[in-house]
Formats: structure tokens, sequence, C-alpha cells
């Protein structure tokens, strides 16, 4: 792929290249997982990019988004899948990067399905932890505790896999076992 793309932010860089040492970590824990792992890790690395084309305006808001804002925000999977297709041409790093916001309840975005790739479920569980444990301009980042008590909670609605948030809690993210919190890292 080409270099980082322009119009990123800092954060967006620093974020995805935290996700994507969280699903490293995930390989380097459970190799016996029957995932696709270099591709799980290429998606990680870019899975925001599509960041890009929200106007600044929109991204950097600290007050409470509009609908209108909203729905630009929801539309940045589909630009960072349009972004990796035409750098990489490798549509299953584009798809696993396209679904990391959907979710097993059918509620997320930005198509509603149901039928998520594992990779892309695994990488949605780096991804909350990451922006949660993340300061950021609107709210300190939460203490791992906090973070993984909201996160079970969101694996009990079905906005997150539970077999695979049953995974992160017993081998990645125990509580005897510090992660590196969002901002630190
Ligand atoms: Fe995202």
């Amino acid at each position: 792929m080409n270099p980082i793309p322009t119009g990123l932010g800092a954060y967006e860089i620093n974020h995805c290249m935290r996700v994507a040492r969280l699903c490293k970590l995930w390989m380097d824990s459970m190799p016996w997982l029957q995932l696709d792992w270099c591709r799980l890790i290429a998606a990680a690395q870019v899975h925001d990019f599509g960041k890009r084309r929200i106007i600044p305006a929109i991204l950097n808001k600290k007050d409470r988004l509009t609908e209108t804002d909203w729905a630009e925000i929801q539309r940045h999977p589909e630009w960072s899948k349009d972004w990796i297709n035409s750098q990489a041409g490798d549509s299953m790093i584009a798809l696993i990067a396209y679904q990391h916001h959907e979710s097993p309840n059918g509620k997320g975005y930005p198509t509603k399905t149901k039928d998520i790739l594992p990779e892309a479920a695994v990488l949605k569980i780096c991804d909350v932890y990451d922006a949660l444990t993340c300061d950021r301009e609107y709210r300190k980042g939460y203490s791992q505790e906090t973070t993984l008590i909201i996160m079970q909670e969101e694996a009990r609605n079905e906005k997150l896999s539970g077999v695979f948030m049953g995974l992160f809690l017993k081998v990645i993210a125990p509580p005897q076992l510090p992660l590196p919190l969002g901002t630190i890292s």
C-alpha cells in the first residue's frame, strides 16, 4: 500500500497503529484461532483511513453530533474500503475494514449485516477497547476495568461478538494483566 494518505489526523493514525498491535497480540496469544491474521492486521492498520474524507468540522467536533454529522461519520467504513481497494486491490482486507462497525445484533453500520467476518468481529473489539481507553477532547480515557465492564455490556447486547469478547477477557485482557491504555502506548 502507498504511504498514509493526506487528510488524516494524528489521532486516527495512532489509533489504527494501536489497534493493529492489539490484533497482533491476538495472533500471538491465540495462533490456533482459524483467522486470516495477515489480512486482519493489515485491515486494522488502515481501518479508519476513510475518515480522511469526513469534513474536519465534523470529525473534530466537540459538541453533540447532529443526525447529519452522524450520517457523514457512518460513511467512513465505506471510504476506508474504497481507499484500500484503490491502493492494494485486496478485497478481503477491504471487507474486514468495511465491517468494523457492524454488530451481531444487526444494528451496526454501514449495512446492518449480521453476516460478519470473524476478522472484522475481532477488529471491532480491538477498536472499541482502544477508543474507550483513549483520552479525547470531550472525555478522559476510561480505565481498563471500566472499559471491560462497558464492553461486556455491549457483548450482552450483541453489539460485540460474545464469543470473541469471551476470548478477549480470558486471554488478552484478564484483570491481572493490564493492557496498555490507548493514549499511553
Ligand atoms: Fe471506525
